[in-house]
């Protein structure tokens, strides 16, 4: 049994991952600001005497006396506290630098120091404009052209993530540190405020508001259930991958509109699909990325196990959950 540090332990991935990892046999500590992720995402996965059971310390990342302590106290760390999603990347672009960046380097620094192992959270994003079909993990990040978009700055935020842990283990051959991309992880709890696509369709779909298309609805994504996601990350541990870097993904395609149709159909929802130049709603600091599927084949070729759920029961399960009008007790708006 080990005593493992998860930062954003209670997001979209952090919940599935605490969980699981609960319920293998581990001691399990949160570090979370509560800023997006809450304590109802783990109710999804455990029940009250178990959550009891973890102890959450609701701290900012950018707190170095608490992250210090904190990791001082474990013996591994998986990092995932970060700003994320549209909204709330280009309504706090500063901030947002610095919990992607200098968060990061905090808690890499302070884990390669102990001698610490620690998995961290990149992202897809770091592709950029690569217009390969699928991306592999040794393919070109391109962030290029005109960057003066708050979008991008996540991207950079994480490419700069990556350059400062990969320095960590140039200098340091014994350090254990891990890089991974996820590629669109959901799961009902996701958090609609911020944007992400999923949760907004479905949110809008069963409150009988229009569903906002991005653009002409043609761009193309694949998504990932964070259970799937989480059991490819363990067995990456539990093989002691480190060193490397991997996407974690699915691999089934869709485009926005049909995504779009498609959970209007299933929520059997008399809403309307609109098309919004996300430009407009977010004045100017958005970009598009047409296509973005991943290469898995190193993944594959290391745990023997990619995430396969079927884009089909990811929809059916947001829709049993949305059922549920769980999505009636909202998030602090507050800030938006
Ligand atoms: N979900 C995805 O599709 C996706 C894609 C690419 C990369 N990622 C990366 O994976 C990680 C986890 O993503 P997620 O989808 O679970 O995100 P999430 O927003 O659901 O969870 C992030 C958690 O971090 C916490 N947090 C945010 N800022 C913090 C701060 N300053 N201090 C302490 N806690 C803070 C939030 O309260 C939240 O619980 C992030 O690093 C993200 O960039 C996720």
């Amino acid at each position: 049994m080990l005593k493992i540090l998860i930062t954003g332990g209670l997001g979209t991935i952090g919940s599935c991952l605490v969980s699981k990892l609960f319920l293998s046999g581990n001691e399990v500590v949160i570090y979370d600001n509560m800023e997006i992720g809450n304590l109802n995402n783990l109710q999804i996965y455990l029940n009250e005497e178990q959550i009891k059971k973890i102890k959450i310390i609701r701290k900012d990342i950018l707190d170095k006396e608490y992250i210090a302590i904190a990791i001082s106290d474990c013996d591994m760390v998986y990092h995932l506290a970060a700003t994320l999603g549209t909204l709330n990347v280009v309504s706090q672009p500063s901030r947002m630098l610095n919990v992607n960046s200098l968060g990061t380097h905090i808690v890499a620094d302070l884990c390669n120091s102990a001698g610490k192992p620690l998995v961290t959270m990149s992202s897809s994003m770091v592709y950029g404009k690569n217009i390969k079909k699928t991306v592999a993990e040794t393919d070109d990040i391109f962030v290029g052209g005109n960057v003066n978009a708050g979008l991008w700055w996540y991207a950079i935020s994480k490419i700069a993530d990556e350059a400062y842990v990969n320095s960590l283990m140039l200098e340091n051959p014994e350090a254990k540190i891990m890089i991974v991309r996820p590629f669109n992880v959901i799961a009902p709890v996701q958090s609609h405020i911020v944007g992400f696509v999923f949760p907004r369709f479905f949110r809008a779909a069963y409150l009988g508001e229009p569903l906002k298309v991005y653009g002409d609805g043609t761009q193309r994504r694949t998504f990932t259930w964070a259970p799937d996601f989480v059991d490819c990350l363990l067995l990456l541990v539990k093989k002691q991958f480190w060193r490397n870097t991997f996407n974690i993904g699915g691999t089934e395609e869709i485009s926005i509109l049909d995504l779009a149709k498609k959970i209007i159909k299933i929520s059997d929802s008399k809403s309307a699909v609109t098309f919004t130049d996300p430009q407009d709603l977010f004045k100017g600091q958005f970009v598009e990325i047409p296509q973005r599927v991943p290469n898995v084949d190193f993944l594959e070729k290391s745990i023997g196990m990619v995430p396969k759920t079927p884009l089909n029961s990811m929809i059916d399960n947001f829709d049993k959950f949305y059922k549920t009008k769980i999505y009636e007790k909202d998030f602090d708006l507050s800030r938006f």
